[in-house]
């Protein structure tokens, strides 16, 4: 079995050889450019085109991440770079979920309990007490209901919030509200005090964080964007901050990564910042998840984490 590797900035040394352990017979190598010998798998981030076009023996694709958008947004100019028959897997949780659970909980209590507005008070030696918000007002919106989105659910649930998410197709998930599909969205939002942004980027989500769907949350809301940079409108959201529709943000993605020294966003007082690492792949997580499937695919089944190429995730 041949294996190929590439990614813009994982150690591919590391890769190599945690995969070789799992894998003994496989032959595994870097993929490099104008290399076009036959490979079983591909794994990769942001694949150039000419690795996997035209790929002979190519069995499946696998993304080293949980979002799929730069493969499938790069399969959208250029149809042909994966054939129809040869599957795309991604990550499932392998550790993301516990990620953005510790990110989620961290930001959501610190607004819950002022702490960042205490922060900023304690710049000023400001000893003023801030009333406290009501547990049961502070409601969370989950947009996504994924496996990302559901294990935040979770995480918050825990500390008695009331929990609310919205997702394409209906859910049951216990002591979750749930709503679903375009029709329920308004419902959804009109019930959120704090949006958490766990959708995939697809062409239906992008933009989806507009000034048109920040004014339906509840007044003086927050924000949470920990999926992709293309699904805010970046003006709208200091637009809505201005206007005292949001509250505060935290955001881990952008539209341009790294951000702009010079964007607005790095001084704003109401608006947290990391640089896309809310929830990072974990190498020995992800090598067991894609050895185990590689051996499901061996023995003729699917494995997890297949994705539906014109759903778009
Ligand atoms: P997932 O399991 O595929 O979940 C996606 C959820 O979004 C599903 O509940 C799906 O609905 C819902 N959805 C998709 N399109 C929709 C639409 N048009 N309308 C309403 N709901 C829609 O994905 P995941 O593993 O939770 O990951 C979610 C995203 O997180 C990834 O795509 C990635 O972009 C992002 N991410 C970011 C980081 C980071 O560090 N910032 C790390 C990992 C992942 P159904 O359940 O009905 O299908
Ligand atoms: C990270 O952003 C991922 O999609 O895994």
């Amino acid at each position: 079995m041949d294996i190929i590797f590439y990614h813009p900035s994982f150690n591919a040394e590391t890769w190599i050889g945690g995969l070789q352990q799992r894998l003994p017979k496989a032959r595994i190598r870097q993929w490099t450019p104008g290399d076009d010998a036959p490979a079983d798998f591909a794994l990769v981030r942001q694949p150039p085109v000419e690795m996997l076009q035209g790929r002979k023996g190519l069995r499946g694709v696998f993304a080293l991440g949980a979002g799929v958008d730069d493969i499938l947004g790069q399969l959208r100019q250029h149809p042909e770079m994966l054939a129809k028959e040869v599957p795309l897997f991604r990550l499932e949780d392998t550790g993301m979920g516990r990620q953005m659970q510790e990110y989620a909980v961290y930001h959501v209590l610190g607004w819950f309990r002022r702490f960042t507005e205490y922060q900023q008070q304690k710049v000023q030696s400001l000893w003023k007490h801030l009333p406290n918000y009501s547990r049961t007002d502070f409601s969370i919106g989950i947009l996504g209901a994924g496996v990302l989105g559901q294990s935040v659910a979770e995480s918050l649930k825990i500390w008695g919030f009331p929990v609310r998410c919205w997702s394409r197709s209906p859910k049951d998930l216990p002591g979750v509200t749930s709503f679903h599909g375009a029709e329920q969205l308004g419902e959804f939002l009109a019930g959120s005090q704090v949006l958490i942004n766990l959708l995939p980027n697809t062409p239906q989500t992008e933009g989806i964080l507009n000034r048109n769907l920040l004014s339906q949350l509840k007044p003086q809301a927050f924000l949470l964007n920990l999926a992709r940079g293309a699904h805010l409108v970046e003006d709208d959201l200091l637009a809505a901050i201005e206007a005292g529709e949001v509250k505060a943000a935290a955001l881990d993605v952008f539209v341009r990564e790294p951000l702009d020294t010079s964007h607005p966003f790095w001084t704003h007082p109401d608006i947290a910042i990391t640089p896309h690492n809310a929830a990072v792949t974990l190498p020995d997580e992800a090598m067991d998840y894609i050895a185990k499937s590689i051996a499901i695919l061996e023995a003729g089944e699917t494995p997890g984490g297949l994705v539906d190429v014109n759903r778009g995730y």
